[in-house]
């Protein structure tokens, strides 16, 4: 592999890790406030940003590639209203899409059709991650404090 996509998709990796945190410190946030609905939410989007570092990892090996794990900034961990918890997702989210995209121009450029089609899983992905977080944020707008307890049950029964 070009060492250019070599060293992108490493960053990216570390990056879903770093996603991963981020969205364990708001996992304990929802905990505290004993939003146990939230809790299990936050929990499921902790793992898949594990799985999706994990995915690179195993491309990258697959492709006799060096993985490097590296550190990063800690994630927030107060917040100060659940609004607040689903916007901070969402702009991350969008932030990971814009990566994502320079990667796949990356991969467009140096004509790397085995990353383009990987890449493709991940553009998939983030309009997914996106459209979540943006329903989330229009629940969250419209709801009451019944609204929130009942917004609470149904996230509880997300499926890992
Ligand atoms: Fe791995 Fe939420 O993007």
């Amino acid at each position: 592999m070009n060492e250019k996509m070599v060293k992108a998709m490493n960053k990216q990796l570390n990056f879903e890790l770093e996603s991963a945190h981020v969205y364990l410190a708001m996992q304990n946030y929802f905990a505290a406030m004993s939003l146990t609905g939230f809790e299990h939410w936050f929990n499921v989007q902790y793992k898949e940003e594990v799985e999706h570092a994990e995915k690179f990892m195993e491309y990258l090996n697959d492709r006799g590639e060096r993985v490097e794990v590296t550190g990063f900034p800690s994630p927030k961990n107060e917040f100060s209203s659940v609004l607040e918890v689903l916007e901070t997702s969402l702009n991350h989210e969008k932030e990971v899409t814009r990566r994502i995209h320079a990667l796949m121009d990356l991969a467009i450029e140096l004509k790397d059709y085995p990353s383009m089609s990987l890449l493709q899983w991940y553009v998939d992905e983030q309009v997914e991650e996106e459209a979540n977080f943006s329903m989330l944020i229009d629940k969250v707008k419209m709801m009451d404090g019944k609204g929130l307890y009942m917004l609470d049950r149904e996230l509880g029964k997300r499926e890992e």
